[in-house]
Formats: C-alpha cells, sequence, structure tokens
C-alpha cells in the first residue's frame, strides 16, 4: 500500500499490493485527468495514455478547438457544459441559475489514516495500514470547492473515494449532482468484444439476482428513487470482461456506501470509451449551500480483479469484514436463533412463544426472536405503528416478565421494531399527522397501510429513538431486528422550506443513520439485524450499524441459491440472514428435504423460522445436529474465502460452493442438487483455494432428513472417508454425491491430513 506524488511528471499513484489508480494533472489549466485503474505497475510515466498531451492537442493552447480535446479526456471530476458531453458527476446551479461548471486543481496532501464522513457510514482503517490522498479542486469562476478523498488500506486491493463540495463564493448554490464516484476508463480486451456490465436486481422475495448485459452505446445502469436502496436494484456496477470466469480474468466493481436514493451509470461513447459514475441519485436531490457551508457525498468502493468474478468478492468480502462493519458481534458466532414471524404471524401470545421457546431449547436453538404484532394494537398489519408501547393482551404480565420466563429455559431474547413507519391507524399519528412525509392537499399513497415517518426531523427521530430505547431498557433484551416494510412516496416535509424540499430524500438518509448510530452506541451489546420488507436494504452503509442484515422473505432453499449467490457476491457470509423454513414454502409453495433447507440456511446467520411445535418429530430430531453443525463450521463460514463453484441460475441443475480457510487447511463445500436429470453422474466439479500439495480428508456430513424414503446417508462415488490430494480436487475434480430425487443436498468437509 502506497499513495505518492510524482512532483516532476505531476502523477498521482495509489498502489496496493495488487492494484494502481493513476491520475495525472494536466495542462497548464490544472485539469485532473485519470490515466490508469487496473493491475498494479511499476513507477513510469503513464501519460502516454491521454490523447491529448501535446500540443495542439491542450485545451489551454487550443482555444479555437477547445470542445474537441474536452470531449476525449479523461476527467477525474467532470464539470457540467465546458464541452464534454459526456454525464457529468457534480453539477452546481449558481443564483444565477447556471450550471457550467470545471473544477481544476489546486492543492492536494497525503496522510496516514482516514478520516470519517461527518454523519455517513465509511470504510476505517488503522493509522499505520490506511493512507490517504485528499485532492482541492476548485471552480475559479465561482468559487465551490471539491475534496475528492482516495484511501487504501494494507490489506485489501480496494480503492475508496469520496467528495466534499465546499462553497467559498458570497452567495448560496444549489448542488444538483453529486456523484461520489466517476472514472473514466478504456476498457479494451484483446478479442475486441464489447464487456459486460454485471448487476444485481430483483424484487420482493426475489432479490439481488445477478444480470448481465453487454454494453451499448450510451447509458446504462441502475438506479433507485425509492428512498432506500430497494429490492429491484443494488448499488453496484460490475465491469466484466468478455474472457472473464469466476477465477480468471478482469472484472471492475464499483460499490455505494449508501442507504438511500442512488444512480450508477456506464456510458460508452463513440471512440468507446466508458465513463462509470455511482453516486446519490440526482433524480429528486439537492442541497441549497449557504455561503462557507458544505455537502458530504457518501463514500464508493471501487475493486479491481484479474481473478475473475471471485477475487472481485474476496476483496469486498475482507474489506467489508475488516473496514466496514463494527460492533463486538462483528468477529463472533452469532446465537442459532428461532423467529416467530412465519410460525404465527401476529396471532400469537406469551403462552405461544414460550411454547416455542420451550421446545427451541431442547433442539438446541439459543434465541427466540418475537417479531410483528407485539406492541400497540396490532392483530394485522393495519394499525399500531408508531405506539411502540407492549400490548399486554398478548404479552400479559409485560415484557419483562417474557424475557425472563425465556431467559430463565435458557434462550435469549430479541425484539422486532419498525421505527421508520407510522400507521393512520395510531396514537402517533392522531398526535402528529405532520409527521408522516407527505406533500399538502394531495392524499399520500399508503402502502401496507402505513406512512413513513418523516425521519429529517430531529423531534421525530427522538420521539421515535425514546420510545424504543425504553422498551429495550425495561428487559434483558439482546437482539434487534429494524424492519422497514415500503418505500418513501409522496416526497414532501412540513419542516423543509420550498427551497430545501429536494433535500428530504437525503436528510432522512442522514436521519436513520443517526438513530441507528444513536442505538448501537447506547446499546452495544445489543446483536443487530437491518431488514427492510426482505432485502430491500441490503447495502453497504446498513452495514455500519449492523454486522448482519435480512436476505429475503423468502426462505425457499431454492429460490435462496439465487438470492444468496448474488448477495455473496460482494457481501460476506457473515451478514446474510438466513433460516429455516416450514414446507410448503410460504411463498412459493415448494416442498424440500429438512435437511437441503438447513444446508442452504448454514450459508449465512443461520436461525429457524416455523412453528417447532408443529414440525414433525424427524424434522425435529435433525435440529440438534444441524446446530451443532452450525457450531462446528460457523468460524469457516464467517471467516474464510468464498468461491462459486456452479451456478443453479446458469445450468437450471445444481448449485456449487465452498468456503475455504485463510490458511487453506480446511473447507466446506455444499452442493444443491436442484434437479435431477439422467447422466448427473457426470457432475464431477473442480475445487478451487486449495493447497495443491497437500492431502485432504474428504467427509460428507449428515444434516437430516424429512422424507423415510429419503437416504440415510449420502456417499461420495470416492468412497465415505477418501483422501485427496488438493491438485486432484482441484484441476481434475470431485464427484458429486449421485442423488435420486430433487432438492437434494450435501455438505462436503474437507480437512488437511
Ligand atoms: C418483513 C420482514 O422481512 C419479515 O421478516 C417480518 O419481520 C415482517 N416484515 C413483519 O411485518
Amino acid at each position: 500500500m502506497n499513495i505518492r506524488y510524482f512532483e516532476k511528471d505531476r502523477i498521482f499513484k495509489i498502489d496496493t499490493d495488487h492494484v494502481s489508480y493513476v491520475m495525472a494533472v494536466m495542462d497548464d489549466q490544472q485539469f485532473l485527468e485519470h490515466v490508469y485503474f487496473g493491475r498494479r505497475l511499476g513507477d513510469s510515466d503513464l501519460r502516454y495514455l491521454l490523447r491529448h498531451q501535446e500540443p495542439p492537442f491542450l485545451a489551454s493552447q487550443n482555444p479555437g478547438d477547445r470542445g474537441k480535446v474536452l470531449l476525449v479526456m479523461q476527467h477525474e471530476l467532470p464539470g457540467e457544459l465546458t464541452g464534454d458531453h459526456r454525464e457529468g458527476a457534480v453539477t452546481v446551479r449558481t443564483q444565477a441559475g447556471h450550471t457550467a461548471l470545471q473544477p481544476y486543481y489546486v492543492s492536494h496532501r497525503i496522510y496516514r489514516g482516514k478520516e470519517s464522513l461527518p454523519g455517513l457510514p465509511a470504510t476505517f482503517g488503522s493509522e499505520e495500514g490506511t493512507m490517504s490522498l485528499e485532492i482541492t479542486l476548485e471552480d475559479p469562476v465561482i468559487h465551490v470547492r471539491f475534496l475528492l478523498t482516495y484511501s487504501v488500506f494494507e490489506d485489501t486491493d480496494a480503492v475508496m473515494r469520496s467528495m466534499r463540495i465546499i462553497n467559498d463564493g458570497g452567495q448560496p448554490v444549489r448542488v444538483e449532482k453529486a456523484l461520489s464516484l466517476s472514472t473514466d476508463m478504456g476498457c479494451a480486451d484483446g478479442d475486441q468484444r464489447p464487456w459486460r456490465l454485471l448487476t444485481l436486481d430483483g424484487m420482493w422475495v426475489r432479490e439481488r439476482h445477478m444480470n448481465y448485459r453487454e454494453i451499448g452505446y450510451g447509458f446504462q445502469g441502475v438506479s433507485s428513487n425509492r428512498g432506500e436502496t430497494s429490492h429491484q436494484e443494488q448499488p453496484f456496477l460490475g465491469l466484466v470482461s468478455p474472457s472473464a470466469t469466476q477465477h480468471a480474468g478482469e472484472v471492475y466493481g464499483f460499490h455505494l456506501i449508501y442507504s438511500g436514493n442512488f444512480r450508477g451509470q456506464v456510458e460508452r461513447d463513440a471512440y468507446d470509451a466508458l465513463r462509470v459514475t455511482l453516486g446519490i441519485n440526482p433524480d429528486r436531490f439537492s442541497f441549497v449551500l449557504q455561503p462557507g457551508e458544505s455537502f458530504q457525498a457518501p463514500e464508493g468502493v471501487m475493486v479491481y480483479s484479474r481473478e475473475g468474478l471471485g477475487g472481485m468478492t474476496h476483496t469486498f468480502h475482507d474489506l467489508y469484514r475488516n473496514h466496514l462493519i463494527r460492533g463486538i458481534w462483528r468477529d463472533k458466532k452469532r446465537p442459532v436463533l428461532i423467529n416467530n414471524w412465519e410460525a404465527t404471524y401476529f396471532d400469537f401470545d406469551n403462552e405461544k412463544l414460550l411454547a416455542i421457546a420451550r421446545e427451541a431449547k431442547e433442539c438446541g436453538i439459543e434465541m427466540l426472536v418475537m417479531d410483528d404484532g407485539w406492541f400497540g394494537k396490532r392483530d394485522l398489519d393495519v394499525s399500531g405503528l408508531g405506539d411502540w408501547v407492549v400490548n399486554e393482551n398478548k404479552i400479559r404480565g409485560g415484557l419483562k416478565k417474557l424475557v425472563d420466563e425465556v431467559n430463565a429455559l435458557g434462550l435469549k431474547f430479541g425484539i422486532w421494531f419498525e421505527p421508520e413507519m407510522i400507521s393512520p391507524d395510531s396514537d402517533l399519528y392522531r398526535a402528529h399527522p405532520d409527521w408522516a412525509i407527505r406533500v399538502p392537499d394531495r392524499e399520500p399513497c399508503q402502502m401496507r397501510n402505513q406512512y413513513v415517518l418523516d425521519l429529517s426531523r430531529k423531534e421525530v427521530r427522538d420521539t421515535v429513538y425514546d420510545m424504543v430505547a425504553a422498551v429495550l431498557r425495561s428487559a434483558n433484551i439482546e437482539y434487534l431486528k429494524w424492519d422497514m416494510n415500503r418505500t418513501l412516496t409522496d416526497f414532501g416535509s412540513a419542516a423543509l422550506g420550498a427551497e430545501n424540499q429536494d433535500e428530504l430524500c437525503h436528510r432522512y438518509c442522514l436521519g436513520l443513520y443517526e438513530m441507528q448510530d444513536r442505538l448501537t452506541r447506547d446499546f452495544p451489546h445489543i446483536l443487530f439485524e437491518n431488514c427492510s420488507g426482505g432485502g430491500a436494504r441490503f447495502d453497504p452503509g446498513m452495514l455500519y450499524y449492523s454486522p448482519q442484515i435480512w436476505c429475503s422473505d423468502d426462505m425457499d432453499p431454492v429460490e435462496r441459491l439465487m438470492i444468496q449467490e448474488g448477495t455473496s457476491l460482494l457481501y460476506p457470509l457473515s451478514t446474510m440472514g438466513a433460516h429455516v423454513c416450514v414446507v410448503p414454502n410460504h411463498v412459493v409453495g415448494r416442498v424440500t428435504s429438512f435437511a437441503t433447507r438447513a444446508n442452504v440456511a448454514l450459508a449465512g446467520t443461520f436461525g429457524y423460522e416455523l412453528d417447532i411445535t408443529k414440525i414433525s418429530e424427524e424434522e425435529r430430531a435433525a435440529i440438534p445436529n444441524q446446530v451443532a453443525l452450525y457450531h462446528k463450521y460457523n468460524d469457516l463460514i464467517r471467516r474464510g474465502d468464498y468461491y462459486r463453484i456452479a451456478s443453479y441460475r446458469e445450468n437450471h441443475l445444481y448449485d456449487c460452493y465452498e468456503v475455504v480457510s485463510k490458511d487453506r487447511t480446511e473447507a466446506l463445500i455444499t452442493y444443491v442438487q436442484v434437479l435431477n436429470v439422467p447422466d448427473d453422474r457426470s457432475r464431477i466439479l473442480r475445487i478451487p483455494g486449495l493447497d495443491p500439495d497437500r492431502e485432504y480428508a474428504v467427509t460428507v456430513e449428515h444434516t437430516g432428513f424429512t422424507a423415510p424414503e429419503e437416504d440415510r446417508t449420502v456417499t461420495l462415488p470416492v468412497g465415505p472417508r477418501a483422501r485427496m490430494r488438493g491438485d486432484a480436487l482441484m484441476y481434475a475434480g470431485l464427484p458429486m454425491p449421485d442423488f435420486r430425487g430433487d432438492f437434494r443436498s450435501a455438505l462436503i468437509h474437507l480437512e488437511e491430513v
């Protein structure tokens, strides 16, 4: 890791172990240009990569054709309307209504460590293991300054970038666009075929499916204008070279550490150059800066891998595990929980919960989580949100009594909240109807019979926070699920003036961060799980506050293969909320074996979400063994390197992935046969990431079965207690179990002997 400025050539060079990011100050007009981002290079003058370095191709020396030069320039921070017709990264409107902007290099500083971003989640690192470069640019006409900050850590190859905009002029200005990332790059591949754009898209119960499209001319990308990350899109852009595979080839990944509206775009111009931008969605956004005020844009992550998608995944996983997630639970095994949502929905009382807790304890489960319905008047989803006081008709004797009884059984206790919401039928709404986000004189849109609270207002945040905190202090609560079950619409705040209404979505996000920051400071011992109607707010911003996030309301293991494949492309397995459900599955109605449901959930945080008092004796009997497997393998799953071996999304037959310990002495392979077809015996899969010179013992774990007719044991074609060399496993492959049936699976353990 190093960051240097080469004075003579005016080049900035940011190096990690395997990656270089190079910029140069060009021309006597002080343009900051992007020169290179890719595989690590030695030190040399790379300015030959810029097509306009010699006169007459300098903008300052070619005023007659200045536009031609600016059009092809690789701008590090493109402004607006200065001859470059591609999408700019920043727009600032003056009092006079103009948006012309050209930021020029002014100065820079290189320092050890990294400064935090006021009010926003951001990566962090130790003073000695982190370096940062802050480059100051300025538009000399409107006197607005831009601080671009780049940071790198010694143990990952990611390059971080954030931006602060400061109004140094004497007049207010309006920031209308402030995209955190903007990179002009060539993306040429030897075979000249276009690169592909990889995005993670979906909907409720089908979140973050991987999708590829060819990068065509013009714009393509992702966005959210729903006030949250959304089920539909992820603030991620992947650029995948034509020859890239899981394990080899060039891949770029761009990700935004933010939980509100975003836009990510790839623009391919007529010269086949790509401009990649990612940041707060300019749609429904603007921010007024009075003289002297500043605006902080969120942090973006840039990853380059020449080891295919898997290499990119390893960088994101290590970055988020070591430099984003915080708190005492980050590196700890989480308690195996049972959640009552799909077991009871709103129909529960203390007796029902205790019955579940008793049975759960017998099976080795460690925590009971009481989901939606315990507060206010809440027997359906039509009322009660905002009234965070326990409903003693359901929880008779009060919350403390219930929690004490659950604790006495030997279980921890967790609870559900939806602090951002308000039901029209609630005491809170009757007292403060103007606290809901809405536009005056218009009937606001209800979703799930609820409105969104205006978290941009301090009095709203404080009132709700105090209610939540009072409940948390009233009993021994050790886990909190923070849910959010609708998108933002009707963008209007009673507290903002006409000039500032477009600030609402970003201010809402800052308010959310402030509440979660307060919560994690006041209750540092609580295991915190974010959630949004399933996985609509699975984003790096939320990971700064909670070490785990609920992945999806779809717990069917087949659907989960695709959801968890896309999620794990960027997010460590330790963050993926995953539970074992009942069958037929409540979303898709599919019947799968209990073992397969557990095997797939073991790739995440692991828990159960079913009525344990009603499942079959055989299923119940399988739980202790599944819990034991969780304890046996969760350290490996949380800390290891994740490899994708085969994808059901691609082959429509089976799925296979693996976690390998960092020292390569141990690995756990999960194999799921979704469809049994004749000739499935030829599934000999190569197992990556091992040490080719070591020998491994290969065993199959027993995870319990549902149907009596299913096999009791799973054997591998190589025999029940095989020993195999790493090179044979890696290059010749391991034949997978031969199941006679669909939805069957196995956990295969490799251990150095
Ligand atoms: C959506 C969540 O994803 C579910 O797990 C559950 O908590 C419900 N909300 C409760 O309303």
